[in-house]
């Protein structure tokens, strides 16, 4: 192992918990020192390589703790592989992802975790870890739950959504849960009622409302909200904690507060798409709608507001991006005529870190509160904290020197994502990643992607550090 040192000097150290004008000590794969910019301790320290991050922000790489690389969707998979994803991911300011693995119906867990970390190993250019899809609730399966909490898959997600592929019943569910409460893993809840958006489906195709902004109208806010309510009790009856992703609506997010406000162990995430698109995007013309199509949809504008807020009294308390994309030729265009046929997801990855910066600017949050959005609590939540999410002696450097300052446009003409459109095309930014450091080795430098395929390594977790 290399025990190469490296100094960053002069910039503003921004975790979680502080802000302070610091440089930070690296040896090899790890933090080792803080030291106030311009201290004697400072100043005797020599390295290798120095980087100077005046008039910038040294900041914990991002956790994305929600990502579909090369998902199989309806008949298609997810455009992004582990080597694009993770590349656009660094490129980003994001240095960890916690991927999905998935149990295909008639098939074990170990099966699916197999397959997923044959897609992986070898391939990303940051550090990954896995949650486990389960798609079939056996007896067997909730065995193999145990192993796999041993082994570091730690997190569990079930679908209340997708009859006949993800689907579980409100049975298996509980089952699940009150393993979960046993072995210590932290269910994952996909909160839709997806019986009762199938039948809307099939009643909206049947008279020729056939656009994606239908997709939108038919998964109504209240099923989600429902759902979301059923999965909170299903959850209390079986003692288990519960994280529900990709909460969209305001009467979900009235859920979690109930829940929350009892004490529950119940925690949200939300995604940036949440929180900067519509149904107004939805709604564009000549099926670029389709570029939009995403489940949990985008909700009308009036949500965002919710959203924010619930982002700062923490009735949500991680956004992750649900990266799963499909390019617009090929892909989204299989639902022409036919919403339903849309494969479900946006690309994200390389975008969230400098979005939650733009919330920032635009006083949402505070810049300590989009460290702990995007990368503490995520690390806390799924088992990876302290060695994730921070900057502090002894945890990876997984650092990025941010520049507040660099203006850029969003495009898919210059972003990594292996996807032929950008959600956000066109968005004026300000600030962006200059250099990314992962386990001490620069990723990017000067904003231009220096890693390699096969430098990230698989992270087994801890159960989440959150539970009581
Ligand atoms: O539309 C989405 N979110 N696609 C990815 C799968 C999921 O449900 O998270
Ligand atoms: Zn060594
Ligand atoms: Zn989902
Ligand atoms: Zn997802």
């Amino acid at each position: 192992m290399s025990h190469e040192r490296t100094v960053i000097r002069g910039g503003l150290v921004i975790t979680a918990a502080d802000e302070v004008h610091a440089d930070v000590l690296v040896e090899g794969e790890r933090v080792v020192a803080l030291a106030a910019t311009g201290s004697p301790a400072a100043q005797a320290w020599e390295a290798e390589r120095v980087i100077d991050a005046t008039d910038c922000y040294v900041i914990p790489g991002g956790v994305d703790a929600h990502t579909h690389m090369e998902l199989p969707f309806g008949g298609t998979a997810a455009s992004d592989t582990f080597e694009t994803g993770t590349r656009a991911a660094a490129v980003g300011g994001t240095t960890t992802i916690v991927d999905f693995a998935v149990q295909s119906v008639g098939h074990s867990l170990r099966e699916g975790l197999d397959a997923w970390h044959a897609k992986a190993q070898g391939r990303c250019a940051i550090d990954y870890g896995f949650h486990m899809i389960m798609s079939d609730v056996t007896e067997h399966v909730l065995k193999e739950m145990d192993v796999l909490v041993e082994e570091g898959v730690t997190s569990f997600k079930l679908f209340m959504a997708y009859p006949g592929v993800f689907y579980s019943d409100d049975g298996r569910i509980l089952r699940a849960m009150q393993r979960s409460a046993a072995n210590g893993g932290l269910i994952m809840m996909h909160a839709e009622n997806g019986i009762a958006i199938d039948v809307l489906v099939e009643q909206a195709l049947a008279a020729g409302h056939t656009d994606p902004r239908y997709h939108g109208e038919v998964r109504r806010e209240l099923l989600e909200a429902e759902a979301t309510h059923r999965a909170i009790q299903l959850a209390r009856v079986a003692g288990a904690p519960l994280y529900v992703v990709h909460v969209s609506c305001e009467q979900a997010v009235n859920e979690l507060a109930q829940a929350r406000d009892l004490g529950l162990n119940v925690f949200g995430e939300t995604c940036p798409q949440y929180l900067f698109l519509s149904t107004d995007n939805l709604a564009e013309p000549d099926f670029e709608g389709a570029k939009y199509v995403c489940s949990t949809p985008l909700r009308p504008k009036e949500h965002q507001a919710v959203l924010w807020r619930a982002l700062r009294t923490n009735d949500l308390s991680v956004v992750s991006t649900d990266h799963c994309p499909f390019c617009f030729v090929g892909q989204k265009e299989l639902g022409r005529g036919d919403f339903s046929k849309i494969p479900n997801g946006l690309p994200g990855v390389e975008n969230r870190m400098d979005l939650l910066h733009q919330a920032v600017l635009d006083g949402h949050i505070s810049r300590r509160r989009w460290i702990e959005l995007a990368c503490a609590t995520p690390a806390r939540m799924f088992g990876l904290y302290p060695r994730k999410g921070t900057i502090a002696p002894g945890s990876d450097a997984d650092i990025v020197i941010f520049d507040p300052h660099e203006r850029y446009v969003m495009s898919a003409a210059t972003h990594h994502m292996n996807v032929d459109y950008s959600a956000y095309e066109g968005r004026q930014m300000t600030g962006r990643a200059r250099t990314v450091l992962s386990r001490g080795t620069p990723v990017v430098d000067a904003g231009r992607y220096v890693g390699h395929a096969g430098h990230g390594t698989f992270l087994p977790r801890s159960t989440s550090q959150y539970l009581i």
